[in-house]
């Protein structure tokens, strides 16, 4: 057998091992560095409170990350900086990234409601944890006590407390998927045939190239305190990056009302169980979670877990589950080239996963989150803004979450498809009439629904270091440049 890199748990911060679902209210603060020199005083005196992957938390729990602009904002030397990867370096709002990200029309970054061009910027976000929401109100209020004191301004907080029973605001079960990280599975049990590499997540560790994702080095006098860990890769530097994972975070508005209008139009106005399907269809899986390789022809609630399932030899075409379906993208497992139903394909998928930690918030469009229901109350009154608080980990932005974003979800031409971008995630913005289709493959001839309406909006933004615990202790130490 094939021994594991051993990894330092305590080192790691939790969210990169534990969703902490049994924490069901979270909030996320948005910090602005008002005065650098106090900050880091901030910054190392909460060390001892931060959550590490080797407890499971009781009632709350606490991580921390910071980005590019946290980092420059208390003088941290420039050129270490300089050694995070270009897309931490670079942000999520350039041109460039718009384009790839398809933040246009409605989802403009000038439309954001934080980090946009004219926002304050943001520099260090505090991800809060806790068993409800009273607790987390405690928590909340006790720890944000100190910020101003300690020299830091709350920009926002974001909070997510939705009761949706594990379903996001459309109606389906999330948190299914997830890449399989053999040290990450204390119990063992879950063991999969193709797991992903310990450096697809972490920083300091061998990718799915064997090799080591870019991070900063440093040399041993840039370390005089032996706070970091040497690097694995044998340079003989330290490694700033060891233990760490960028966290990408978009708040994404979902159109709840309009998702259903359009499937209920769809489907002639009268029948809701086709609306159902239709919206599965887009998915990939049932609202139950089932997912349609498995449980074709209606959902299957004793499937809502099953994840272990491929494509190619169960549904080359696409008569089952949707070669455009949100997941069926978003992680292809052995569908594409070069190898459909081979070892290569499920490699080629490995190399673009992410670890998704993300929260719904606001209130659900009818407390049963039941897309029957919400058919029923399409004319009521709204209760306001709902969505999801996306939060994605992984160890290159580019090859990860880009990639899928880009190349899969945005790209109206995969896997053969011309006209059909990701119907629930693809950037539909300004495209033709034509250029926003989705296809149902069926038998004789497939079914082509157009003009679907963009049912997400990006509100907000950025890119994240979550630092291992020495990373941590030295950037709240290290000298200012
Ligand atoms: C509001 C926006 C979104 C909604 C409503 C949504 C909904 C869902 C649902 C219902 C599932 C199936 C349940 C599961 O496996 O957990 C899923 C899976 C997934 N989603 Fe999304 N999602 C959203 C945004 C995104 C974004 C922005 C990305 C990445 C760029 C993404 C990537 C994935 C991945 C990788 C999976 C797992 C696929 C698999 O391994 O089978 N999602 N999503």
């Amino acid at each position: 057998m094939e021994s594991l890199t051993q990894i330092d748990l305590d080192d790691i911060q939790g969210l990169v091992v534990r969703g902490y679902k049994d924490l069901s209210a979270a909030c996320y603060v948005l910090l602005k560095i008002m005065d650098g020199a106090k900050a880091k005083k901030w910054c190392e005196s909460v060390i001892p409170q931060i959550t590490r992957a080797s407890t499971r938390p009781e009632d709350t729990a606490l991580n921390i990350a910071w980005t590019r602009q946290g980092l420059a904002a208390i003088r941290f030397d420039s050129h270490i900086t300089g050694q995070f990867s270009d897309e931490f370096r670079s942000g999520m709002i350039t041109g460039h990234k718009r384009r790839i990200l398809g933040d246009v029309g409605e989802s403009v970054p000038e439309n954001w409601v934080w980090a946009g061009p004219a926002d304050e910027p943001v520099h260090v976000l505090v991800l809060m944890y806790a068993r409800g929401m009273d607790k987390l109100t405690e928590f909340y209020s006790s720890f944000a006590r100190g910020f101003a004191q300690n020299g830091l301004k709350e920009i926002r907080r974001l909070t997510s407390d939705s009761p949706l029973g594990g379903k996001e605001h459309f109606g389906f079960k999330d948190g299914i998927a997830q890449p399989y990280v053999a040290q990450f599975d204390r119990s063992g049990t879950r063991k999969q045939d193709y797991p992903v590499a310990l450096g697809e997540i972490l920083l300091g560790y061998q990718n799915a190239y064997g090799r080591y994702t870019q991070r900063p080095l440093l040399d041993g006098a840039q370390d005089p305190q032996g706070l970091l860990p040497h690097d694995m890769e044998g340079s003989q530097k330290r490694d700033l990056g060891k233990n760490g994972t960028y966290l990408v975070f978009r708040q994404l508005e979902q159109d709840v009302r309009g998702f259903w209008s359009f499937m209920k139009q769809q489907s002639q106005n009268a029948d809701a169980a086709h609306a159902v399907y239709l919206a599965s269809k887009m998915v990939g899986r049932w609202p139950s979670g089932a997912p349609l390789v498995k449980a074709h022809a209606a959902d299957d609630p004793h499937m809502k877990q099953q994840d272990d399932f491929m494509y190619h030899h169960q549904d080359a075409q696409g008569l089952k589950c949707p070669l455009g379906a949100h997941i069926r993208r978003t992680n292809p497992r052995d569908s594409l080239e070069p190898e459909p139903g081979g070892k290569k394909s499920i490699e080629f998928s490995n190399r673009h996963r992410i670890l998704r930690r993300g929260r719904s918030y606001g209130q659900p469009f009818t407390p049963s989150v039941d897309p029957h229901d919400f058919m029923r109350n399409l004319e009521q009154k709204d209760a306001g803004e709902r969505g999801l608080h996306f939060i994605c980990l992984n160890a290159n932005i580019g090859r990860q979450f880009e990639f899928v974003q880009h190349t899969w979800s945005n790209n109206p031409n995969f896997n053969g498809l011309y006209e059909d971008p990701d119907p629930i995630t693809g950037n539909r913005n300004g495209r033709s009439a034509t250029g926003n289709a989705f296809t149902i493959q069926q038998e004789p001839v497939r079914k082509r629904i157009c003009n679907l309406p963009q049912f997400i909006r990006v509100r907000g933004g950025a890119y994240f270091f979550l630092p291992g615990i020495c990373a941590l202790k030295y950037i709240a130490t290290a000298p200012q440049e």
